[in-house]
């Protein structure tokens, strides 16, 4: 594509706003439309170029608006996307699961998912909270830099 690609970011966030401010570095630098779920119509994604899908891992899944959203999207045949995640476990092997199966809802929508970039949040969910929880400070400025570049990334393959 010659001309900028319009982009949209749809994103759930609430534990400690830790996806949100992924979101935020990600939609500036890729002069993004940013919304959440319950305020903007899935069929109005059909008028976007690429779509990205930001999101908490909460019982190891997305959150469920994240889910139902993606459940009434319209075909968006070979649009390109991106996924990112907090989470308070990254350890590779679970994320990686975790990711692939909402890279592959995200598929069964058409959508051609061409990066994705999971970083930790802070987490005080259950007991965890009694000890200040897990990942405390993050995502950190390194982590939001590192945001930063996967958006410069993504500017190239958009
Ligand atoms: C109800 C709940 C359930 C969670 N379940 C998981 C989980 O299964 N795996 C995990 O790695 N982190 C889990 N977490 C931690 C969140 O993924 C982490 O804090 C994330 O950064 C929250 O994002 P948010 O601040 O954007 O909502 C959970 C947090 C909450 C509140």
């Amino acid at each position: 594509m010659t001309s900028k690609p319009k982009i949209i970011i749809i994103y759930e966030s609430y534990h400690h706003h830790n996806t949100e401010k992924v979101a935020h570095i990600l939609a500036q630098r890729l002069q993004a439309d940013l919304y959440k779920p319950s305020k903007i119509k899935p069929a109005q994604l059909l008028n976007y170029d690429s779509i990205g899908i930001g999101t908490g891992i909460y019982f190891s899944k997305p959150h469920h608006k994240i889910h139902s959203f993606l459940d009434k999207l319209p075909l968006l045949s070979n649009k390109k996307s991106f996924l990112f995640t907090t989470s308070g476990n990254i350890n590779t092997r679970y994320i990686q699961g975790v990711v692939q199966k909402i890279i592959s809802k995200m598929g069964g929508k058409g959508l051609k998912v061409i990066d994705s970039f999971s970083i930790k949040g802070w987490d005080t969910f259950g007991p965890l909270r009694l000890v200040g929880g897990i990942n405390r400070g993050h995502p950190d400025l390194k982590d939001l830099y590192n945001a930063e570049l996967f958006a410069n990334k993504l500017l190239n393959e958009l």
